[in-house]
C-alpha cells in the first residue's frame, strides 16, 4: 500500500512538471509585449557617438550565440532552440517598437532569450542603440 502511494505521488509530480512545461511553452509563444509605460522610456545615449561601438563590443560577447553577427537572429545556437526564435533587430517588427520596449525586453528576457539584468543600464542602452544602428542600413 506504502508503494502504490509513492508511485501515485511521482506520477502526480510528473503530471505537474509537463503541465508547468506546456503552460511556460504557451506562455513563451504570443506575441511578446513590453509594459505599456516602458514605451516612452528615452534612451538617454540617443546621438551619442560611442555608443554604437560600445554596443556592437557588448552585443559580440553577449548576443551573437542566437542573435547572430548581425543581429539577424541566425546565431550558431538559433537552429537548436525551440520557437520563438531569437529575433531578428533588423525586421521591421523590432524597428516599430521604441527604445523603451526594446530596453525592457534585454532586460527582461522570456523564454530562451536570458534576461540581462546584471549589465549595467548604461551597457542595456548601448546595446539598444547599436541595435538601432543596424536598423537605419
Ligand atoms: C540563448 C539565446 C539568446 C541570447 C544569448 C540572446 N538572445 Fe535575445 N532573443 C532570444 C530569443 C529566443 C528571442 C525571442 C523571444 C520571444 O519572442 O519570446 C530574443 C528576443 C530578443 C529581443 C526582442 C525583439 C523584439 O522586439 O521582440 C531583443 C531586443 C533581444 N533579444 C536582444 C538581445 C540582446 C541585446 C542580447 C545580448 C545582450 C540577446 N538578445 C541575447 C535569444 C537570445
Amino acid at each position: 500500500m506504502k508503494a502504490c502511494l509513492r508511485s501515485l505521488t511521482v506520477v502526480a509530480a510528473a503530471a505537474a512538471l509537463v503541465a508547468g512545461a506546456a503552460t511556460m511553452a504557451a506562455w513563451a509563444q504570443g506575441e511578446w509585449k513590453a509594459p505599456a509605460d516602458q514605451k516612452g522610456v528615452k534612451n538617454p545615449l540617443t546621438g551619442n557617438k560611442g555608443a554604437v561601438a560600445e554596443g556592437k563590443k557588448l552585443a559580440d560577447v553577449n548576443c551573437v550565440t542566437c542573435h547572430g553577427p548581425e543581429g539577424k537572429g541566425n546565431g550558431p545556437a538559433a537552429a537548436a532552440l525551440p520557437p520563438p526564435k531569437p529575433a531578428d533587430w533588423t525586421s521591421a517588427k523590432v524597428a516599430a517598437e521604441t527604445d523603451g520596449e526594446i530596453f525592457w525586453k534585454i532586460s527582461n528576457g522570456r523564454g530562451s532569450m536570458p534576461p540581462w539584468k546584471h549589465l549595467p543600464d548604461n551597457q542595456r542602452w548601448q546595446l539598444v542603440t547599436y541595435i538601432r544602428s543596424l536598423q537605419k542600413k
